[in-house]
């Protein structure tokens, strides 16, 4: 099967800091790829990589037969097909749920306002919040505004969608319902790459986890085989400490 996404010999350094060495990694379409590793191991410089956020120094990404790095003059146009939600969910704080929801639609991809209205109202349908359409973020909670974030970036209609630990700054109680966002869009097909230190999420919907250590593809695999039987010393000592910390 091709490659929705492929990296090859990714480097990414900041000055003299090499925060990403020799990534080569396909993203098959329809799968869900989890990023696990310790703190600053590289998985959100790997997904602002990947949506242009950041310029690699070596290598090549590819989004089907497009080499993003050598197609930053058309950001805008390849940003719109790979979706981003971050940790701290940054909803436009002075506009309401459908503004948040229709505005890059609108400006980026030129779609008439009433046609990116109809469709942010039937995403906040099948997601259970089209009773929020006009509320303003600060009504929200966290839970609700991660999941208004992500609807927003569903809208832009990308290819693939980036999920930098979505449910690291919610509380407890809130983590399931991004969650349950998230196991509804794997039903939908959506391809997924998700950076999280939930081990357990991982294995329950990842179809590959990929464990960066130190900037580096150390060892990938299927969750069952990934977390039931880990090759490297480096990764088993990894789990091992997370696991403790739960
Ligand atoms: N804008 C930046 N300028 C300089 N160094 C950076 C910058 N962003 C990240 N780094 C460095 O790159 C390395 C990787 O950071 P990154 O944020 O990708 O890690 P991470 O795996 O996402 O960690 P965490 O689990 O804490 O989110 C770290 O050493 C970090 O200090
Ligand atoms: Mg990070």
């Amino acid at each position: 099967m091709s490659a929705l996404l492929r990296y090859e010999s990714v480097y990414k350094a900041y000055g003299p800091n090499l925060v990403l060495q020799n990534i080569n990694l396909d993203i098959p379409e329809h799968s869900v790829t989890c990023l696990i590793g310790a703190s600053g191991c590289g998985k959100s410089t790997l997904l602002r990589c990947t949506n242009l956020l950041e310029e690699i120094q070596h290598g090549s990404i590819y989004l089907r037969e497009t080499d993003l790095a050598a197609s930053h003059k058309d950001a805008d146009a390849l940003r719109a097909k790979i979706g981003m939600v971050f940790q701290s969910y940054n909803l436009f704080p002075h506009m309401n749920v459908i503004k948040n929801i229709t505005l890059a639609p609108v400006r980026v991809r030129g779609e008439r306002r009433s046609d990116a209205e109809d469709r942010a109202r039937d995403l906040l349908q099948r997601f259970g919040l089209l009773d929020k359409a006009l509320e303003f973020p600060d009504r929200l909670s966290g839970g609700q505004q991660q999941r208004i974030a992500i609807i927003r970036a569903l809208a832009m209609q990308p290819e693939v969608l980036l999920l930098d630990e979505v449910t690291s700054a919610l509380d407890p109680e809130m983590v399931g319902e991004v969650m349950d966002i998230i196991i509804e869009l794997k039903s939908l097909n959506m391809t997924m790459i998700m950076a999280t230190h939930q081990m357990g999420f991982a294995s329950q919907i990842a179809d590959n986890v990929v464990f960066l250590d130190r900037g580096a593809v150390l060892e990938q695999g299927h969750p069952s085989s990934f977390f039931g039987n880990p090759q490297h010393e480096r990764t088993r000592q990894f789990l091992e400490r997370v696991t403790m910390a739960i």
